[in-house]
């Protein structure tokens, strides 16, 4: 199927940079055992602390900032290269798809590394020396990712639904698909009449509705099978 297929859409997950080094948030070592997402993946948590959520996010991009895009990235880089119509849809902020040289990138989630400010929206690459850094319009820089409560980016949701729904063969890689939207894009692009295949350390919420499990580390199943 992957070999002649023409559409192929890919939804990937935290697990895809586990190997990378970067803590997944749900499971062993995940982010949200030792932190609770209401305390900083919200809009009122910026509004209530803006300094710890900035300091959070800071602390992340430090880690990502040291990780390097694994062969599971690579992999997937590769057979966009080969694919006509392929979309890489991923719920990652971390941009390590993007370093790993995949152009068609769907970010459902947005990208730790752009800054948005909370009162104009205006995206500024420039920070001043605050936490949070200020806007010239005086409100607070946020980073450019989705928040729980928050709707994602509205053109990039609807070009990974038609991703998903045109697709031939979807790959869903390294998620628990239990965050929506998102996970909801697994049995539509199989409703649509893909074929689905999973690729994750263990069963995950979507486990019942797909077409085939490969049980392992993406890292390393990827490139066997692309
Ligand atoms: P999770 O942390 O919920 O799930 C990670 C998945 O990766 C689990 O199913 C693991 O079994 C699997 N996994 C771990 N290591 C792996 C490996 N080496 N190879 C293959 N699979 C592996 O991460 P997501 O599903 O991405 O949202 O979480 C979805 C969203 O929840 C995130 O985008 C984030 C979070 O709150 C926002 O920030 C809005």
């Amino acid at each position: 199927m992957l070999e002649t297929a023409k559409r192929i859409a890919v939804l990937t997950g935290a697990g895809i940079s586990a190997e990378s080094g970067i803590p997944t948030f749900r499971g062993a070592g995940g982010l949200w055992k030792n932190f609770r997402p209401e305390e900083l993946a919200t809009p009122e948590a910026f509004e209530r602390d803006p300094a710890t959520v900035w300091e959070w996010y800071l602390w992340r991009r430090e880690l990502i900032a040291k990780a390097e895009p694994n062969r599971g990235h690579r992999a997937l880089a590769e057979l966009e290269e080969r694919t006509p119509d392929f979309a890489l849809i991923t719920q990652n902020v971390d941009a390590l798809h993007d370093r790993a040289g995949s152009r068609r990138i769907l970010k459902v989630h947005g990208d730790i590394w752009t800054n948005r400010c909370q009162r104009c929206a205006r995206e500024t690459e420039t920070l001043s020396g605050e936490r949070p850094p200020r806007c010239g319009c005086g409100g607070f820089l946020r980073p450019g990712v989705v928040w729980f409560g928050e709707e994602l980016p509205r053109a990039v949701w609807q070009e990974a639904e038609r991703a998903a729904g045109r697709a031939e063969v979807m790959l869903v890689v390294g998620t628990s698909a239990q965050v929506y939207p998102a996970a909801g894009l697994v049995p539509y692009a199989r409703q649509n009449g893909a074929m689905v295949i999973e690729i994750n350390l263990e069963p995950t919420a979507v486990s019942n509705s797909v077409d085939l499990h490969l049980w392992g580390p993406s890292g390393e199943i990827l490139p066997q099978i692309i």
